[in-house]
C-alpha cells in the first residue's frame, strides 16, 4: 500500500501534451519535494527494452492480448524496482502513463475484454493505484495536427478513428473513477500547469490530514 509517499500519474491519447506536463510539474514540484519521474512502457531498463520491442513500427503482428501482456510486464517491472522503492521513501512519484493506458487502448481501442484488462492490472500492480490521475482530454484531431512532422511508432500509426476510441475510453473512465481528474489539453502551458498543481496540492494536503 502507498502510505507515505504521493502517486500521480498523467493520462490522455497521443499528443495530447502529458510529457510537458510532467516536465513542468517535476520542476514545480521538485522546489519543495523529492520528486521521481517516469514513462510508461519503460522506467526502467528492462521495461525500456519491452518498450522498443511494443512500440517498432515493424511488429505489425503483435496481437491485442500479447500487446496487452507486454505493457503489464513493463509496468510490473517499474512498480517494483521504481515506483513502489520511491513510494516507501516518502518520494512523489509521477508518471507518464500507467494502468489506465491499458484499458483505454487495449480495452476501448483494440476491444479486448475490459475485465481481463482490470483483472491484469491489479495482478501486474500488486494493487499500486494512484493517488490522483490527471486526464488531459483532447479532441484526436487536434492532437494529430500538434504532432505533424513527428515520426509515428506503431500505435500512433493506428490513425485517428483509434484515437477517437481510446478517448471514448478515457472518458467513460474520468466518469467513473473519483481518483481521474480530467483537464481541458487545449487550454495555454500556464493554465493546465496550475489546474494540475491545485489538483495535487489538494491531494498532498488531504494525505497529510490522514
Ligand atoms: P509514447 O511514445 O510514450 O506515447 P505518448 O508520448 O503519446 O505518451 O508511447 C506510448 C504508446 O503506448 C502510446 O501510443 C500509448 C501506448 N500504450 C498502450 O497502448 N497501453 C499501455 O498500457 C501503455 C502504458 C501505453
Amino acid at each position: 500500500m502507498n502510505d507515505r509517499g504521493f502517486f500521480i500519474s498523467l493520462e490522455g491519447i497521443d499528443g495530447s501534451g502529458k510529457t510537458t506536463l510532467k516536465e513542468n510539474i517535476i520542476k514545480e514540484l521538485g522546489r519543495n519535494h523529492s520528486v521521481v519521474g517516469i514513462r510508461e512502457p519503460g522506467g526502467t531498463l528492462v521495461s525500456e527494452q519491452i518498450r522498443d520491442l511494443v512500440l517498432d513500427a515493424r511488429n505489425s503482428g503483435i496481437m491485442g492480448k500479447t500487446e496487452a501482456l507486454l505493457y503489464a510486464a513493463a509496468r510490473s517491472q517499474v512498480v517494483e524496482e521504481v515506483i513502489r522503492p520511491a513510494l516507501n521513501r516518502g518520494q512523489i512519484v509521477i508518471a507518464d502513463r500507467y494502468m489506465d493506458s491499458t484499458i483505454a487502448y487495449q480495452g476501448y481501442g483494440r476491444g479486448l475484454d475490459l475485465q481481463f484488462l482490470f483483472d491484469l492490472n491489479r495482478i501486474c500492480t500488486g494493487g499500486l493505484y494512484p493517488d490522483v490521475t490527471l486526464y488531459l482530454d483532447i479532441d484526436p484531431l487536434e492532437a494529430y495536427c500538434r504532432r505533424q512532422g513527428e515520426v509515428q511508432d506503431r500505435l500512433e500509426q493506428e490513425g485517428l478513428e483509434f484515437q477517437a476510441r481510446v478517448r471514448g475510453g478515457y472518458l467513460v473512465l474520468a466518469a467513473s473513477e473519483p481518483r481521474i481528474k480530467q483537464l481541458d489539453a487545449t487550454q495555454g502551458r500556464q493554465q493546465i500547469l496550475d489546474q494540475a498543481l491545485d489538483l495535487i496540492n489538494t491531494g498532498l494536503l488531504s494525505r497529510n490530514r490522514n
